[in-house]
């Protein structure tokens, strides 16, 4: 039987919409970022009040590293800034933070900073952020491949998934999408395949608790089958 949803466990957020925000107010991009970031650290934890157990993040797409330096620089401080200032507090909540895709290509001390954060995550938390960083669904996907040739004999889906970067994260239940595209950009192709889609033309700065409590209660009107009757 079909079943009505209360809660999603996972929910994705692909937060796009920093630069349209910043040109309509004719600051630079980098103001759009700073904005997004405010409304990240608000965004956690009112999921995380919600009852939401994972909150999966699109920060970075393999794809944005080819945006001007300049960018790249101030989104780069932003992701320093989050992992000394903010990442910690949440640990210290018996939260877990951590990431999918290949934060190798970072400067190093970022991505140092990342590793050492998320690594102090507690082994028992009771709420995950998942930050999707330098993260690309094809070469997630293509990374798995290789991991199976290596292993050798036939793949089940259930083997597979257990070679993504997400092996051990649920399926997210709600991916959200903000400021107007109706695309997945290389967001989890292989996770999303029964994930309800919401789509809003809210830019992310401007995406509050109160539009994410809209998502939630709109997800919990829609009937997912799961392809049966
Ligand atoms: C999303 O906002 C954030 C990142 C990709 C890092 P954009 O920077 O893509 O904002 P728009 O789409 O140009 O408005
Ligand atoms: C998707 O947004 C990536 C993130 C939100 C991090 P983009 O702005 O990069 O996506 P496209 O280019 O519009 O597809
Ligand atoms: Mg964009």
């Amino acid at each position: 039987m079909a079943e009505k949803n209360a809660l999603p466990v996972n929910v994705g957020i692909i937060m796009d919409g920093n630069g349209r925000w910043a040109k309509k107010r004719l600051l630079p991009r980098s103001a759009g970022h700073d904005a997004g970031m405010k409304r990240i650290v608000k965004l956690v934890r009112h999921a995380r009040e919600a009852g939401i157990k994972y909150l999966t993040l699109y920060a970075l797409s393999t794809e944005n590293l080819s945006r001007p330096q300049e960018e790249l620089d101030g989104l780069f401080a932003l992701f320093r800034k989050y992992f000394e200032v903010y990442a910690p507090k949440l640990l210290s909540e018996n939260a877990a933070v951590r990431t999918i895709g290949d934060i190798s290509a970072l400067p190093q001390d970022v991505a140092e900073k990342i590793a050492q954060v998320c690594s102090r995550s507690p082994r028992d938390p009771d709420f995950t952020v998942v930050f999707a960083v330098n993260y690309g669904s094809r070469a997630e996907i293509v990374r798995a491949a290789n991991f199976a040739a290596e292993l050798g004999g036939k793949m089940t889906e259930e083997g597979f998934a257990r070679l993504l970067y997400t092996s051990d994260i649920p399926d997210p239940d709600l991916i959200i999408r903000t400021g107007g595209e109706i695309r997945l950009s290389n967001f989890m192709l292989w996770q999303a395949a029964y994930a309800e889609l919401y789509f809003t033309d809210v830019l992310f700065p401007d995406f509050t608790d109160k539009h994410f409590d809209r998502a939630l209660k709109e997800f919990a009107g829609r009937t997912r089958r799961f392809g049966k009757v």
